[in-house]
């Protein structure tokens, strides 16, 4: 009631604690003047006001003094609550003002957190960034790691290869994934043998012509003869100048082998094994149906090549079984070996691919040896290395060919016990049978003394010599 009197005469929105004052004053002044008035203008006409004055006159003077002071009392209260609005309004004035400031220092501490919350965010951003960048690295340390890893393993195994080289011939013993067949003797008709020592200057050469020389013209067999030492000896014996040097210019060599096989062969097994050989073939001077395929210094180049790749990637080509693949294949025995009752390898006396491809492909090894001591302890240390192969090489010890034991006819002493010495020893590796009782004496009639003779075993004398060898070979064979 009294909020809307204040409303309707202060026109304030809100009561105020001046209005209440005003209010009661007004009431009051209000009143006097309606008495006033009524009692001006209708002093008796009104019986209610003459009742009132009279009632107010009749009243006596306590009660006068009590109404008094009841209209002064209400006057008090309405002052009192009307000062009691104020404080309040004065205090929520100051709680408005004190939430206000709060409010704003909240809001100040808000937009300060937000600010703070963005620095943070930015912050967090970039450090995620960072996390990023660091997973980044570490995704590509481990990588770095793992090549490291690699490349250390690479380098362990190469240098495991390395101190293998140290004992040269290891090498070539590392076990084989997949080599290919070996046709079996019984199931073909050429014979392979291997014409090694690892001594040079013994006379395997020498042997290997002549053996070959009187079995083509005496027993009439089919011979290929393959020079594996780049030296090129067997080759300047058994070819004049004019023919090797022709196939020498046309690139028909051993090495040819190789990088057809490499380059084509492999590639594309379709090819004829049988056309690769064939351009090889040279024809024997002298001889019918015999051919060699010859060698020259650059094969030493190619084997450097073969054996370094070998040595340092052992998932390179094996490069141990190209001529198993090449000559252990039917087509090739078919239109090439048909015509070659053997096949002598004139090896070199060092372990090289070739000489490592030539054992992959062998029946028999023959050991020529002199009863020197230094060719005498050549012989067991071959023999081992020979057995350390394993059984992908099947080649068996066919037997030892002394040369140059005799002089006429008789061992000279020291020969005589060295002679002795290689059966014993022979019998100790459990090959009591395999040294050849047919020796080659020394002698210029043993050896292709020049171009108008060039087979030792073909002239009346070196015939001699090399016919008990040959024979006793043929019997070992068979
Ligand atoms: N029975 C022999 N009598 C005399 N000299 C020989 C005899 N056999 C080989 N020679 C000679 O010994 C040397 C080496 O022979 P060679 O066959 O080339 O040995 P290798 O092939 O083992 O190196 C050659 O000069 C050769 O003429
Ligand atoms: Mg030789």
């Amino acid at each position: 009631m009294i909020d809307l009197i204040s409303r309707l005469l202060g026109g304030l929105s809100e009561p105020k604690s001046g209005s209440y004052w005003l209010l009661a004053l007004l009431t009051l002044l209000l009143a006097a003047i309606v008495g006033t008035i009524a009692g001006l203008m209708f002093p008796s006409s009104i019986p209610l006001m003459e009742q009132v004055r009279e009632l107010y006159t009749l009243t006596p003077p306590p009660i006068q003094f009590a109404v008094l002071i009841g209209t002064i009392s209400i006057c008090i209260i309405l002052g009192a609550v009307a000062l009691n609005q104020r404080q309040r309004q004065n205090e929520s004035e100051s709680v408005k003002v004190q939430l206000k400031g709060e409010l704003e220092s909240k809001n100040q501490e808000l937009h300060k957190l937000k600010r703070m919350i963005t620095r943070l965010e930015g912050e967090l951003e970039s450090k995620n960034q960072q996390l990023q960048e660091l997973e980044n690295k570490i995704a590509r340390y481990e990588q770095e790691s793992q090549e490291t890893k690699q490349e250390l393993a690479e380098l362990r195994r190469f240098r495991d290869n390395l101190s293998m080289v140290s004992e040269r011939e290891t090498i070539w013993k590392r076990p084989a994934t997949n080599p290919p067949r070996f046709i079996p003797r019984s199931h073909r008709h050429t014979i392979f043998v291997c014409m090694l020592n690892l001594k040079g200057g013994v006379g395997k050469t020498t042997l290997t012509v002549n053996l070959a020389a009187y079995l083509n013209k005496f027993l009439e067999k089919g011979i290929l003869l393959v020079d594996l030492d780049f030296q090129g000896t067997l080759g300047n014996l058994v070819t004049n100048d004019i023919l090797r040097n022709n196939q020498y210019m046309h690139g028909a060599t051993l090495e040819r082998i190789y990088e057809q096989y490499q380059y084509t062969y492999e590639r594309h097994k379709h090819i004829n094994p049988a056309q690769l050989i064939q351009p090889l073939l040279t024809q024997v001077e002298g001889l019918d149906n015999a051919s060699v395929v010859l060698c020259r210094d650059t094969l030493e180049l190619v084997e450097q090549r073969l054996y370094a790749d070998f040595l340092s990637d052992p998932n390179n080509k094996d490069c141990r079984w190209f001529f198993r693949d090449i000559f252990h294949n039917d087509k090739c025995m078919d239109i090439i070996l048909k015509n070659y009752d053997f096949i002598f390898f004139d090896c070199p006396p060092r372990i090289t691919p070739s000489v490592i491809n030539a054992l992959a492909c062998s029946d028999y090894v023959l050991i020529p040896t002199r009863l020197d001591s230094g060719s005498v302890d050549v012989v067991p240390r071959t023999i081992n290395w020979l057995r350390s192969l394993g059984k992908e090489y099947p080649s068996e010890v066919l037997g030892v060919v002394v040369l140059g034991a005799m002089r006429e006819g008789q061992l000279t002493h020291p020969n005589q016990i060295a002679y002795e010495n290689l059966q014993d020893m022979l019998k100790k590796f459990k090959l009591p049978d395999r040294l050849f009782e047919a020796t080659v004496p020394i002698s210029p009639h043993a050896i292709n003394k020049n171009r108008h003779t060039p087979y030792a075993a073909l002239t009346p004398r070196g015939q001699e010599f090399y016919r008990p060898v040959a024979e006793e070979f043929l019997r070992r064979v068979h």
